[in-house]
């Protein structure tokens, strides 16, 4: 098959510089391939990921989940726990840094990796199946010490000398459930936490240049346009908006949400959704000391009320560094339908592709309804100081769900020249320090796939459910017949002054 004329100094090519592309980046290099350029639409160099400059990936965003707890897909729990030894090698590698060596967006006293543990909290009143699979899978990797079951004697007894004094307190029950005579039901998992994914990303791209990867970047220069073939279909190169045309011996898709729009041909196995992400910023550090002390990673986990896909889907972050507090909703993932044109047969595709604040169009950016009503449902119950600020600002975050949830890491059928490297499926972050050492490795020995290359094959599902993707246009999740919230919406009904009395 491939990669036999694949050498160390071949011409490599990689169309986006999210996760999927950075990391792949970076592990080549570590490899000792020493032709790798990075293409990206995003002038990152210039809007270090900020997603309030113009960053719409995925990718780009304050702050996302770190857990290794998956449930029984025990092979993202290995590859999450060893990515943490590279989380921590990366904090203490920006820790040491000086300021002027640092790239811009980043400095010295940033923690991009943060272990303030992750509350997972049942709001049924009992633990979920994937919650007791979790801890099976702990347990069975020697790690069962790491999670801590609520009102469990034996765990409630080991957090005591395992945390700060008072932490555990703060961090098992962050929203006042026992002094309210709630029930209290969860695990708190304190091998997670949050990363700062744009800063993180900025880290990737800094290592990745380093080790001599190129990067092209920018809405002419950096953005492909199509792809370019040999006689017989090989990929064998890229065009960009500029008309600009580069070869590649091996050509890398890492699109986020624009891979399925870049290359139709993958929309029976990915297709594009969108997560919706609300902000509230709190007043002033000098205002409301008492806000940025509750809300801040010393005494406030990330948190999924109630899990993360069930329910309500709400999960949100302790508060960033200027006072932002991120809470998700994923109960519904969105879908955007359009005419996409494949750029090198011509043939017409109705498939799902983002709708973000800059792409295609700036546009205001709306969310659903049903999102905010969500969010705002949870608020009032758990969190009712932030009612009182009322929501600030919101975001479409658009990703690639793979049939399965599971990534998708292989060539294309009949065409070694291009190897997608997608389908995040919302939980892809993460693995920026380790996910290319296996790309690496799909790369190099495509014929003998281990778990992970086996897991991320290329792979297509005849009928049945497949995550969704099976409902297309007609199902409820599409963009169309959503309503969208408007600026009213983002207020809560109730007497502010309410909350303020309380709270203080
Ligand atoms: C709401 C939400 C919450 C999430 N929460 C978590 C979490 O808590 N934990 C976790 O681990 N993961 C989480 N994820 C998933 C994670 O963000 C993704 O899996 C990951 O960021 C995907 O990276 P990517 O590189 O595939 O895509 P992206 O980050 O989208 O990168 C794709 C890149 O391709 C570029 N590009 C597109 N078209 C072109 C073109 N024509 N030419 C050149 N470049 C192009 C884009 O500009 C972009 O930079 C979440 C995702 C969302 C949306
Ligand atoms: C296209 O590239 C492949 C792989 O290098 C090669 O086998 C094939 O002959 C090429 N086709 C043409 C028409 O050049």
């Amino acid at each position: 098959m491939t990669s036999t004329k694949l050498v160390k100094d071949s011409p490599i090519i990689i169309v986006g510089a999210g996760v999927f592309g950075l990391s792949s980046a970076l592990h080549l290099s570590q490899n000792g391939y020493k032709d790798i350029t990075v293409f990206d639409k995003q002038p990152y160099a210039d809007n270090a990921y900020s997603t309030t400059d113009g960053a719409d990936a995925a990718s780009a965003d304050f702050n996302k989940v770190m857990r290794m707890s998956y449930g029984d897909e025990i092979e993202y729990q290995r590859l999450a726990f060893e990515g943490i030894k590279t989380w921590n090698a990366w904090n203490d590698g920006i820790r040491s840094s000086k300021t002027e060596d640092l790239p811009r967006g980043l400095k010295p006293t940033d923690l991009i990796w943060n272990n303030c543990g992750f509350l997972r909290m049942s709001i049924d009143g009992k633990l979920s199946d994937i919650e007791r699979a979790t801890l099976a899978g702990m347990t069975r990797e020697g790690l069962r010490q790491t999670q801590f079951v609520l009102g469990d004697a034996e765990d409630e007894k080991r957090a005591r000398s395992h945390f700060r004094r008072g932490e555990w307190e703060k961090k098992s029950d962050p929203f006042g459930r026992k002094k309210q005579g709630k029930e209290l039901v969860g695990v708190f998992d304190s091998t997670a936490g949050f990363v700062e994914a744009s800063k993180a990303c900025i880290w990737a791209m800094h290592l990745c240049r380093r080790n001599g990867v190129r990067f092209v970047l920018g809405e002419k220069e950096g953005q492909v346009s199509t792809f370019v073939k040999n006689g017989t279909g090989r990929t064998i190169g890229v065009r960009t908006i500029s008309g600009a045309e580069y070869h590649s011996e091996l050509l890398i898709l890492a699109a986020g949400g624009w891979t399925p729009y870049l290359f139709p041909s993958v929309s029976p196995l990915l297709e594009t959704t969108a997560g919706s992400v609300v902000y509230f910023q709190l007043p002033p550090k000098d205002q409301a000391q008492d806000l940025w002390d509750k809300f801040s990673p010393e005494n406030f986990p990330v948190f999924a009320y109630g899990g993360w896909s069930k329910g309500h889907g709400i999960g949100g972050f302790p508060r960033t560094e200027d006072g932002i507090i991120k809470i998700g909703y994923r109960g519904t993932k969105y879908t955007n339908y359009e005419d996409v044109q494949d750029p090198i047969t011509g043939v017409k595709h109705r498939i799902s592709v983002p709708k973000t604040k800059y792409w295609p169009q700036p546009h205001d950016p709306a969310i659903t309804k049903q999102a905010v009503d969500a969010v705002k449902e949870v608020v009032r119950e758990a969190m009712p100081e932030l009612a009182a600020i009322g929501i600030t600002g919101c975001r479409n975050c658009w990703y690639t769900d793979s049939l399965d949830n599971s990534f998708l890491v292989d060539f294309v059928p009949n065409d070694d020249g291009m190897l997608i490297c997608s389908g995040g499926s919302g939980h892809g972050f993460k693995f920026l320090p380790i996910l290319g050492r296996e790309v690496v490795k799909i790369i190099e020995r495509p014929g003998e796939k281990n778990a992970y290359g086996k897991l991320w094959r290329w792979r297509i599902k005849e009928g049945g459910p497949r995550n969704g993707l099976e409902q297309g246009e007609a199902g409820p999740r599409n963009w169309k017949k959503q309503v969208m919230a408007t600026k009213d919406d983002w207020k809560f009904r109730e007497n502010p002054s309410l909350y303020m009395e309380s709270y203080g």
